[in-house]
This record gives structure tokens, C-alpha cells and sequence, in this order.
């Protein structure tokens, strides 16, 4: 797949939390990755010389929230996976942590960004139609690079992480009447707004059990207030525990009862 700078920045503004200053910056690193005086099989094992804290914390939070669930039955599913990596993250756990367990990870995502946009919701740079698209044809892309992660892990396994294309208000409904018998053990629920976020929360409650996870990754975010209403909404009378993500605090993980 080849594609250009432009492509990859296409209808993206990232939210980010950086000063001005530290985005420039951030620029001279850019410049000493594209510098790398290695080759592509000793950057892969040197990662962490270009990742910045942000980057590190942001896996060490997926290994929390792995943790979690490791005792857990059930499949973990992603609400927008984006450019997929916490899927990747999460079959790479899953062969660290429980290499005999086949444990199913299903990533759903337009992969042609925001949709529409309801009433509940408040548009942004961030938040519009087409917002955090990724290009054409990654779908594919996508599949390749999760089935060698798949059948090269410690514990090799064919077609256990799964992409479902499209709006998640009909794909997440539609997935789980076709896999009724199913339970969920961890929720990453990453879609922002409001609409999507209830049909999938509404689909998936009755295949959590005791000790199931739903995180919300913009619990109480001024800016994304859609996934939060929806989760009040769909879980209101739901007994739970509460908890801050250690690593990430914005994120939240409400433990069922
Ligand atoms: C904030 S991004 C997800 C980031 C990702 N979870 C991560 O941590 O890297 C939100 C994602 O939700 C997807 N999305 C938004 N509305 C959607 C909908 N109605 N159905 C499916 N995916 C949707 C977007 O395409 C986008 O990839």
C-alpha cells in the first residue's frame, strides 16, 4: 500500500493535550526518526527510542486494562479502532498473557471516521464528518498486519481478532444477534459520540456478566460528553464499581456487579 504524506494526515487533527512549543518540538524528533541510522529489523526492536511517555503510557494503560479481564470470560471488544494498534496491543497480551486462551477481539469502526454527528454531541476540530477517516483500502492493510501478529505470537492462532466495517449503531446490534451466545469481558469504548455509543452499549449489556469491563475512554469530557450520556443512559439502575485508569485518568472502568 503506498500512500503520501498527505494521505496520512487527511481529515485528522489529533486531540492532544501538548503546548504549542512542545509541538514544535516535537518536529525535531520527527526529523531524527526519518534520520534512523538503522535498518527496519533493528527499529522494530528499538521502538521505544522514538516513542514519547504519551505513546508508552497509552500501552501501559491497554496492559492495565488487559489485566483486568485476564480471569475474565468472554471476548474484548473495541467501539472505533481507528488505525487498530490497541487491537494489535491486545492479541500481543493476549499471547503473553493467556497463550492458551483463544479469546476473541473484535475492532469496529466506519474506517471512514465520523459519520453524523447528533444534537448531543458538540463539533469540533476533532469531532466532524470524516474526522479521523484513516485512507482507503487500510481495512485490508489492517488484516495483513494482524494475521502475522496472529500466526507469529508465542502461541500462534488464526482469525481471532475480527474488523467489523461500518456504523457501529447497526454493525455492534447486528454482531451480537448473530452471536447470541457470546459474552463480553472487556468493552473499549472509543467512538466519542453519542448515538453510536448507545446502540452499542444497548446491544452489548446483556452479554456482560459479573467482573465484565466497560471502559470509557472520555468519561466526563467536556469536549465528548455522547459516550458518557449514552453509558448513563443504557446503565442506569446497572450495578458497578468505579475506577480511574493508574496510568491514563481520564479513562474509566466501571466493573459490573
Ligand atoms: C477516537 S477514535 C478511536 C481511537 C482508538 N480507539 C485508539 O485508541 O487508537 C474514534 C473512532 O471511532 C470511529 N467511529 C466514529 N463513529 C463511528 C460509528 N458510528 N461507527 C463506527 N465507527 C465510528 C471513527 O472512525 C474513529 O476511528
Amino acid at each position: 500500500m503506498r500512500v503520501t504524506k498527505k494521505d496520512r494526515t487527511k481529515n485528522y487533527k489529533r486531540e492532544t493535550t501538548a503546548s504549542e512549543k512542545q509541538i514544535t518540538d516535537r518536529r525535531h524528533l520527527y526529523k531524527l526518526f526519518e534520520e534512523r541510522p538503522m535498518d527496519t529489523d533493528q527499529l522494530l526492536v528499538n521502538l521505544g527510542l522514538y516513542m514519547r511517555s504519551s505513546a508508552l503510557t497509552k500501552i501501559l494503560f491497554l496492559n492495565e486494562a488487559y489485566r483486568m479481564i485476564k480471569n475474565q470470560p468472554g471476548i474484548i471488544v473495541e467501539l472505533g479502532s481507528w488505525w487498530g494498534q490497541n487491537l494489535i496491543v491486545f492479541e500481543n497480551l493476549r499471547a503473553i498473557y493467556e497463550p492458551w486462551e483463544q479469546r476473541r477481539i473484535v475492532g469496529f469502526d466506519t474506517f471512514e471516521g465520523y459519520k453524523s454527528i447528533s444534537v448531543k454531541d458538540i463539533r469540533s476540530e476533532t469531532i466532524k464528518e470524516g474526522g479521523y477517516a484513516v485512507i482507503e483500502g487500510y481495512k485490508k492493510y489492517l488484516e495483513d498486519l494482524i494475521d502475522y501478529h496472529e500466526k507469529n505470537s508465542v502461541s500462534p492462532t488464526v482469525n481471532r481478532v475480527q474488523l467489523v466495517k461500518g456504523n457501529a449503531a447497526e454493525t455492534v446490534p447486528k454482531f451480537f444477534t448473530e452471536n447470541n451466545g457470546m459474552v463480553v469481558a472487556l468493552v473499549y469504548s472509543d467512538l466519542a459520540l453519542y448515538e453510536p455509543s448507545k446502540a452499542a452499549f444497548e446491544a452489548i449489556r446483556p452479554h456482560l456478566l459479573p467482573g465484565s469491563v466497560v471502559m470509557l475512554d472520555e468519561c466526563n469530557h467536556k469536549d465528548f460528553p455522547g459516550e458518557t450520556m449514552a453509558f448513563k443512559e443504557v446503565f442506569a439502575g446497572a450495578s458497578f464499581s468505579v475506577k480511574k485508569s493508574d496510568f491514563m485518568p481520564g479513562r474509566t472502568y466501571f466493573t459490573m456487579k
